[in-house]
């Protein structure tokens, strides 16, 4: 391998700040508002297990392998692949994470959107003494509507412009930090009220209990498509991250904490809805407003609920923007670095093209819900395609790069810092990425698409 050069680049300023910002990315409305809804419409426990094997046997290794390739190239999601396999047609892998960031964006963006909404509606006391049936009716209101959706969609890409634009060391960095474990407290706050709701243990039972009846083929591929998506997978935002990471850094243990930290604040937020989704007769595959419609019942039944639904949504919006942050940043890197575009500039031209993209998204819910295509909404169609194929199949082609083409003596100079650490484990590492994980992931699409049977 030739001798790698060090580009004066952006880069993370410590350790904590590599996890900060990389959890900062993986941890968001996936995990609060995704996770809790897909768990609920794919039968809980029983999702959740698979959905645990996903993370740990496939997830994490796959960050990991995103990780090697971008510190080793310190390049952006697509020139990280020229630069590694020059002339080869490897690069497309890159490609395709930027329309799988276009897609996320668009579609993610709509849902960060609401969650300002519902902040300005928490400091107005909205919540305050409606019933569940009134809180529900208010979030369908809302939805359906088209002005106030976009102009929160708009907001939230302008915020994520904002602090793209600022760079990344002195924005993400710096917040995520306090923030981040701010909103872990809270949730458990939160998830001790919903637990002591009466008919709580039922909704325990629907996370944890699994109930293998309910288990249906495609459900094999959502829960890929939740663990990809949730850990940030399989788009390339981990290997423009993982080139602004130090080359001191242990990049397996940064893996490791942060696709734990992930799948724990994931079961946090299941801890937090479900009992309250039993406790008000909620249905549990309610979709995509589940977690708008769940948790104000529960602020509205709690001590102090006004102030604690103002500091949630503060920092579900926080959580959100992190991971905003790292999907733009994806195709601003691009733009930047191979398309020679000033990090400003790449950064408006992104940001307009998302939003418009994006606005589809938003009305998908009111004056576009009857456009459909094939039976999808354009949201759901952005949903699906980017976490359930994109992700999935960003992923195999990554592990399958690392394994068959960047080979063993790179990883392990890469994953031991060069000799540094011992790197015993990549002799498993790299039967995981040649076989386990392409092996796996093929199986999940084959059962998911209904390629058979
Ligand atoms: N992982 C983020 C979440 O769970 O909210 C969403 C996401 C961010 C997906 C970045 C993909 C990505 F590249």
């Amino acid at each position: 391998m030739a001798n790698i050069d060090l580009p004066i680049r952006d880069s993370f300023g410590s350790k904590l700040g590599v996890v900060a910002a990389t959890a900062g990315s993986a941890v968001g409305l996936g995990n609060i508002w995704r996770f809790p809804y897909v768990a609920g419409e794919n039968g809980g426990g029983a999702f959740l297990l698979i959905y645990l094997c996903f993370v740990f046997a496939i997830g994490f290794p796959v960050m990991l392998a995103e990780f090697t390739i971008g510190r080793r190239a310190q390049r952006n999601a697509l020139g990280s692949f020229k630069k590694l396999a020059p002339g080869k047609p490897w690069y497309l892998i890159g490609l395709m994470g930027i329309v799988a960031a276009f897609m996320i964006l668009a579609f993610y963006s709509t849902i960060a959107g609401w969650t300002l909404e519902y902040l300005v509606q928490a400091s107005l006391n909205g919540f305050d003494g409606k019933t569940t049936d009134q809180l529900t009716r208010s979030f369908e209101i809302f939805q359906s509507g088209s002005f106030r959706p976009v102009l929160w969609q708009l907001v939230f890409m302008f915020l994520t412009a904002f602090i793209i634009y600022k760079g990344v060391k002195n924005g993400i960095e710096k917040y995520t930090k306090i923030l981040m474990p701010l909103l872990v407290v809270l949730i458990i706050i939160i998830c001790i009220r919903s637990l002591t709701l009466e008919g709580a243990k039922d909704g325990l039972d629907f996370l944890f209990r699994p109930d293998f009846s309910k288990i249906k083929l495609n459900v094999i591929l959502i829960a890929l498509g939740q663990a990809a998506f949730s850990l940030s997978i399989g788009m390339g935002t981990l290997i423009t991250y993982g080139s602004y990471i130090q080359k001191d850094n242990n990049l397996p243990v940064t893996a490791l904490q942060v696709s734990t930290a992930d799948t724990v604040i994931a079961i946090l937020a299941g801890v937090m809805i479900f009992p309250a989704v039993f406790a008000f007769n909620i249905n549990p595959a309610e979709g995509p407003g589940l977690v708008f419609i769940v948790l104000p019942n529960i602020f509205e039944q709690m001590a102090g609920g006004y102030f604690f639904s103002i500091l949630f949504f503060i920092l579900l919006a926080i959580a959100a923007l992190t991971s905003t942050v790292s999907v733009l940043e994806v195709v601003v890197a691009y733009f930047s670095e191979e398309l020679n575009m000033s990090r400003s500039r790449a950064t408006v031209i992104a940001a307009a093209a998302i939003s418009i993209v994006g606005i589809f998204a938003t009305l998908s819910f009111g004056p576009l819900s009857k456009a459909l295509i094939f039976g999808k909404t354009i949201f759901e169609w952005f949903d699906y395609l980017s976490a359930n194929i994109l992700l999935p199949l960003g992923a195999i082609l990554i592990v399958l790069f690392v394994g068959w083409y960047l080979g063993k003596k790179n990883v392990r100079d890469e994953l031991s810092n060069r000799g540094e650490l011992k790197g015993k484990f990549v002799s498993t590492f790299m039967v995981i990425v040649k076989f386990i994980a392409p092996i796996a992931i093929t199986m999940a699409f084959i059962y998911g698409l209904g390629l058979i049977g």
